[in-house]
């Protein structure tokens, strides 16, 4: 593992917080008062703070962090399965230490320290889509970003109006169980199963100084004869023009585990009072939203990329889903990070279960490609064919392609419970 030259891992404890926020701040150009700090403490896992502080004959103070990252653990849901990932989160860089290797050697880190633990995969929200491809993130969770219209009306959904809809003040304590039981009910690939406190809390935080004018964090809950089956933390920001009232509405933290649930959620959010749009983000490709609006171009709908996934562990990865094919194929996997990784792997599967050990020396490859290709494949949404169309992934013996397309294709769409 990389360390650059006059510098040297560390862990940055809750004691070190100041340190971990300073530099956070500075990479991400941002200056919070001291209250915002506080409320910032609870979201972070700190046993997995970890960054790079000058050593000696550097320059500058021995000791100073120059560069931090943070993990949250949680339960990620697979087609078939759940496994253990790290979601690679505050990745910052100090503008006085930059392009020296700094992110490179905690991405290392990020990796071996994942790997010891048992986490097959990390997955991550990018500030910016060309950083972390190199380090072998492919794109398993793609998402629209739709802005309903509030003249925006839905088709029905048998059982969608008897649903109760309560509407309350955001409150971690009085809430978490709901998020928790939406996200444990919530089939798709990339669902956040089980998540750590820090994570949840991240999700409830609302600092009044970061508001920039919109009101506190509210909840909707939608629940069935099940209990809590939908809910979204949102916030609205009224304004007026000439026309009258133009607020706007906005969730980047959502769920919804049945079709009834999901139709419910989004008509009321579409239709709340003196709003003239609502924006919602993290869809998943198949999401009821786009399939129910009567007006597809009220959606005003968007493609971005949202979670991205690395395997960390092949055959562990492969072997915590089910397939919808039978196979028995030979796919060589390029892996510039870790080692373990890039081999020629036999995979075979057999009544949903895959096999997948070292291909023996000399045996025909059928397939090529790539960890961020596999990664990016992994939860069932983008398919092997499409990644060979796109001249991804090489296909060594015709017919390889849609076979392994075919058994990794999830029926549903991946979706990632939140961002991070
Ligand atoms: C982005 C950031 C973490 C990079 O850190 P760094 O220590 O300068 O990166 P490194 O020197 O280790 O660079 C590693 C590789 O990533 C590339 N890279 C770094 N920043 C990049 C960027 N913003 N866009 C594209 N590529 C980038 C480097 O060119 C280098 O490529 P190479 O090894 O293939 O030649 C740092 O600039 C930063 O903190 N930026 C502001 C906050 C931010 O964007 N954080 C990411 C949150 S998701």
């Amino acid at each position: 593992m990389t360390i650059p030259a006059g510098y040297r891992r560390v862990d940055l404890p809750f004691e070190r917080r100041a340190e971990m926020l300073s530099v956070d701040q500075w990479a991400f150009a941002m200056t919070h008062p001291g209250d915002v700090a506080r409320e910032i403490e609870p979201t972070l896992d700190w046993d997995r703070c970890r960054g790079l502080e000058v050593g000696d004959g550097l320059g500058g103070e021995a000791g100073d962090v120059a560069a931090v990252h943070s993990s949250f653990p949680y339960t990620l849901r697979t087609p078939g399965g759940t496994i253990a990932a790290s979601g690679l989160t505050w990745v910052a860089v100090h503008p006085a230490h930059r392009r020296r290797g700094l992110l490179r050697s905690m991405i290392d880190d990020h990796f071996a320290r994942s790997r010891a633990r048992g986490e097959i995969v990390s997955t991550l929200v990018a500030a910016e889509t060309t950083i972390y491809q190199r380090f072998g993130y492919g794109l398993a969770c793609p998402a629209y970003k739709i802005t309903m219209s509030r003249d925006l009306t839905f088709r029905e959904v048998a059982g969608s109006e008897d649903l109760i809809v309560r509407f309350e003040d955001a409150d971690l304590t009085r809430h978490a169980s709901v998020v928790r039981a939406v996200a444990a009910r919530d089939q798709r690939p990339g669902a956040m199963v089980v998540m750590s406190d820090a994570l949840l809390a991240a999700q409830f935080t609302d600092p009044e100084a970061l508001r920039d004018g919109r009101e506190r964090k509210r909840i909707a809950i939608v629940e069935d004869e099940h209990g809590p089956a939908a809910f979204a933390l949102f916030q609205r920001r009224l304004a007026w023009d000439d026309t009258g009232p133009a607020g706007t509405g906005v969730t980047e933290a959502w769920a919804a585990a049945t079709p009834a649930s999901s139709r419910r959620l989004w008509s009321v959010l579409a239709d709340l009072d003196l709003m003239r749009s609502f924006t919602a983000t993290g869809l998943p490709l198949d999401d009821p939203a786009i399939l129910l609006a009567r007006d597809l171009r009220g959606l005003d709908v968007r493609l971005k990329d949202h979670v991205w996934v690395r395997i960390l562990d092949v055959p562990a990865a492969l072997t915590a889903r089910t397939y919808a094919a039978d196979l028995d194929l030979t796919v060589d996997v390029a892996d510039a990070t870790i080692a373990e990784n890039s081999h020629p792997w036999r995979i075979e599967t057999r009544d949903g279960r895959a096999t997948v050990t070292h291909a023996e020396p000399g045996s025909a490859v059928d397939l090529r490609m790539s960890i961020q290709d596999l990664s990016a494949a992994y939860l069932g949404g983008t398919t092997i064919a499409a990644l060979a169309g796109a001249g991804l992934v090489d296909e060594v013996r015709q017919g390889a392609t849609s076979l392994l397309s075919e058994a990794l294709r999830s029926p549903v769409a991946p979706r990632s419970t939140f961002s991070f």
